[in-house]
């Protein structure tokens, strides 16, 4: 028989590895926590009508990447992202009505069934947010700057901002007008998916790697020239509270992003490539003012970003931290057992990180587990100290060992681990 595997692209994190999400989790948490956004959590599986209608049927995650079956007759989708989600919730639970400013953050499994590569999976996690019922651009600089922040706390080397607008609701179909009239002519040089977005979906083609496509763009109108005078000042305003903040970042008019829902304001945050090869986008992120309303809401404005957790913990290698364990406890015979356990549980009460062997092994075979772990005490109890009620307590930093009253093994051992004699 075969063994048993993972799905492809889909991956074990191992406790090894777990000392990084935590460590990029948790500094995530606390700067959303300062940034006054609230958690929430939402389903991974949803309707796939949801994503359809969120990101549009042309797209390529919608079109090649999503994970979907029937559940008896629902046609039901593992979450590729976690914005369609949010709205939904946030729309299902009237929230808009309940508050005028909305600021969710969310961290989760997405799945996509993308080629695996390094910083590409199946399923991979997203730190993200979205910030429901602000218009104005102070937000989404905000928005940005707040990442960069992130980035700098976990040590992410040369991060690169690119912002671009992509105009509002109007100025994208004209956009996209011009963009085929000038790709048209062309079109049998494109590659040949180019070929196929000519018609369904004309920006992504900006967005290609393919050399053929880099040539048919080059001259191609820009959309920063043909924004209204409404998108234009809000991308100003953006612009110069980024400069306010001394944010650094480039505008990077082809920058165009895969979903249909976004107006406006996009930004990407890049790390160095030399380390996250073909996924080095960190964070992708950027407007969608009119995606409630399109999934049955009200007019509400709304902004938000995910980044990969995977691809932030390739860019921001930390040494490994090791988990500390306080005392390793070692019973010798039967007896010694149950007296070990209750002494664990005491320890435990007390904050210790304590490890109980209870596989009946030699004393040898017990301290050798205590030092592999790096324990710093080992606590050894035989039938003579459960008969006398000691325990040996061994320093394993210190090299030292003397017998306990059990009466005081507790107490001692916290008054060492906090520097006492
Ligand atoms: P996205 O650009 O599709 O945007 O994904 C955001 C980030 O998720 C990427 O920059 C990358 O770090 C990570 N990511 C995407 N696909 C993979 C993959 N296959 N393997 C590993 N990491 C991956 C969104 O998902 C939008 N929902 C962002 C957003 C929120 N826009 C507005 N609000």
């Amino acid at each position: 028989m075969n063994p048993l595997r993972a799905v492809k692209g889909m991956n074990d994190v191992l406790p090894d590895e777990m000392a990084q999400f935590r460590r990029v989790e948790e500094a995530f948490a606390r700067t959303m926590r300062l940034y006054a956004f609230r958690e929430v959590r939402t389903p991974i599986v949803e309707p796939t009508n949801l994503f359809v209608r969120a990101m549009g049927e042309t797209t390529d995650v919608v079109g090649k990447e999503m994970y979907s079956f029937l559940h008896h007759e629902d046609p039901l989708t593992l979450r590729p992202e976690g914005t369609a989600g949010a709205v939904r919730a946030y729309i299902e639970h009237g929230v808009g009505q309940k508050e005028p400013v909305t600021r969710w953050w969310y961290l989760g499994p997405m799945f996509r069934a993308e080629r695996p590569a390094r910083g590409r999976y199946r399923q991979f996690w997203q730190a993200g947010a979205e910030i429901f019922g602000e218009a104005g651009p102070a937000c989404d600089a905000e928005m940005i700057d707040l990442l960069v922040r992130y980035l700098v706390e976990l040590g992410v080397p040369d991060a690169r901002v690119y912002v671009n607008s992509l105009g509002g609701a109007e100025a994208r179909p004209r956009y996209r007008s011009a963009l085929v009239d000038h790709l048209r002519p062309r079109a049998a040089a494109l590659s040949p998916d180019s070929q196929r977005r000519l018609d369904a979906n004309p920006l992504r083609i900006l967005d290609s790697k393919d050399p053929r496509d880099i040539e048919a763009v080059k001259d191609a109108p820009v959309m920063l020239d043909l924004l209204p005078p409404d998108d234009a000042a809000h991308f100003a305003e953006l612009r110069q509270h980024l400069d306010g903040l001394g944010t650094p970042y480039e505008v990077a008019p082809r920058l165009v992003r895969g979903f249909d829902y976004y107006t406006r304001t996009l930004f990407e945050i890049k790390g160095a490539t030399a380390k996250l090869g073909a996924g080095d986008t960190l964070v992708g992120g950027g407007r969608y003012d009119g995606l409630v309303e399109e999934l049955g809401g009200g007019k509400v404005p709304a902004i938000g970003f995910s980044a990969g957790v995977e691809r932030l913990i390739i860019a921001s290698e930390a040494p490994q931290a090791t988990q500390a364990v306080d005392a390793f406890i070692a019973p010798l015979g039967d007896a010694a057992l149950g007296y070990a356990l209750v002494l664990a549980r005491d320890l435990r009460a007390a904050g210790a990180v304590t490890e109980l062997d209870g596989r009946k092994a030699s004393l040898k075979a017990q301290l050798r587990r205590a030092s592999t772990i790096g324990a710093r005490f080992a606590l050894i109890a035989g039938d003579t100290e459960v008969s006398g009620n000691t325990v040996q307590v061994k320093d394993l930093a210190a090299h030292s060992q003397e017998n306990v009253p059990r009466s005081d093994v507790v107490a001692r051992l916290l008054a060492r681990l906090e520097g006492g004699p």
